[in-house]
């Protein structure tokens, strides 16, 4: 973090199990390469993920596993600040103040909100509801000009807006507002089992998901099961979800054009094409998956590196709060 004039881009990933395929395709993947360009954050948020119960002992290996794959990845910890949520308590603070700026109504609007809701009627606690809210913290805590978010999340951006402005506009000028940042190939990766839903953790068939810590094995067998149509035709389509979304995920691991793609499959039935597939995505992910497997078997170094993001993290959010604090009227005392 050199340079001050650089934006400041942050992101933010669950420690649900492992990363999908659609995670690093979709999000992951960019993040490395944004390091160059911007000051990058990016946060493991264990907070988020307690709105939908959680095995304690699980979340924790999760939550470890996920910030090794970050690294794995490609986040450099010594370019960009990569840290767990609960390490930095100014996301629990800033988040009490943003609530009472933020209206019932328009958390009440939230499609997750609804869609969770409707998924887990046992458990629709307060923090499902305001989740928005401690996303809105997360961004505005570090004065992020940029956020990259996919669709799911773009209605909390917007609310991360209406709320950093609502406050700047009762309060005094406090928070950047920030801005989406769409990454210039917006591949999304759908399920092979159900290619017009998002590729998803909780889709019902394991087929349709693949993780970025499967073998090579796993993955060619889930590619060869893809569901895809009956013209057999390597062709990018309308109406072809399945070879699309194949073709999308062959041209992201393989830096190839759909033309070239169609070229390379002209005459050949859709089993060459998809075990083509499951071979390059295997191939691709293999330097992720042994540099993840080094980094959990050296806990120490992990730590470290978490420990001193939250440091960093710490520093820069706790001018943020401390500046809140005294513009809502709290009394200073230090
Ligand atoms: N809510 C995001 C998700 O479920 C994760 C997230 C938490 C996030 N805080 C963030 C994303 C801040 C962007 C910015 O995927």
């Amino acid at each position: 973090m050199e340079t001050q004039e650089k934006k400041i881009i942050l992101s933010g990933i669950q420690p649900t199990g492992t990363f999908t395929l659609g995670n690093y395709i979709g999000a992951v993947r960019n993040w490395n390469k944004l390091q160059e360009e911007f000051n990058c954050i990016y946060m493991i948020a264990d907070m988020h993920a307690i709105t939908v119960r959680q095995d304690p002992a699980k979340l924790r290996q999760n939550t470890v596993q996920a910030y090794a794959l970050l690294l794995a990845c490609g986040i450099d910890p010594e370019k960009s600040i990569a840290f767990i949520q609960s390490h930095n308590k100014c996301h629990a603070e800033i988040n009490w103040v943003l609530s009472c700026s933020t209206q019932f109504g328009e958390l009440s609007r939230m499609t997750q909100f609804k869609a969770k809701s409707e998924k887990h009627p046992d458990d629709i606690n307060a923090g499902l509801f305001t989740y928005p809210v401690l996303m809105a913290g997360d961004i505005l805590l570090y004065q992020s000009d940029l956020v990259p978010v996919g669709v799911d999340q773009k209605q909390h951006l917007e609310l991360a807006r209406n709320v950093a402005q609502r406050f700047n506009q009762r309060y005094g000028e406090l928070f950047k507002v920030p801005e989406p940042y769409i990454p210039e190939v917006g591949a999304k990766v759908m399920s092979l089992q159900d290619p017009t839903a998002k590729m998803s953790k909780s889709d019902d068939n394991p087929n349709g998901c693949i993780y970025i810590l499967d073998d090579k094995d796993t993955i060619i067998r889930k590619f060869k099961k893809a569901v895809t149509d009956s013209e057999a035709v390597v062709r990018y389509a309308e109406g072809k979800d399945g070879i699309n979304n194949l073709m999308t995920i062959y041209s992201v691991v393989t830096g190839k054009s759909f033309e070239d793609i169609e070229k390379e499959f002209d005459g050949k039935g859709y089993g060459d094409f998809k075990l083509a597939v499951g071979e390059a995505v295997a191939d691709h992910l293999e330097p992720v998956r042994s540099e993840f497997d080094r980094l959990m078997n050296d806990k120490a170094y992990l730590k470290e590196c978490y420990t001193k993001g939250a440091e960093m993290a710490g520093r820069i959010a706790q001018k943020t709060v401390s500046k809140a604090y005294r513009k809502v009227g709290f009394v200073d005392f230090r």
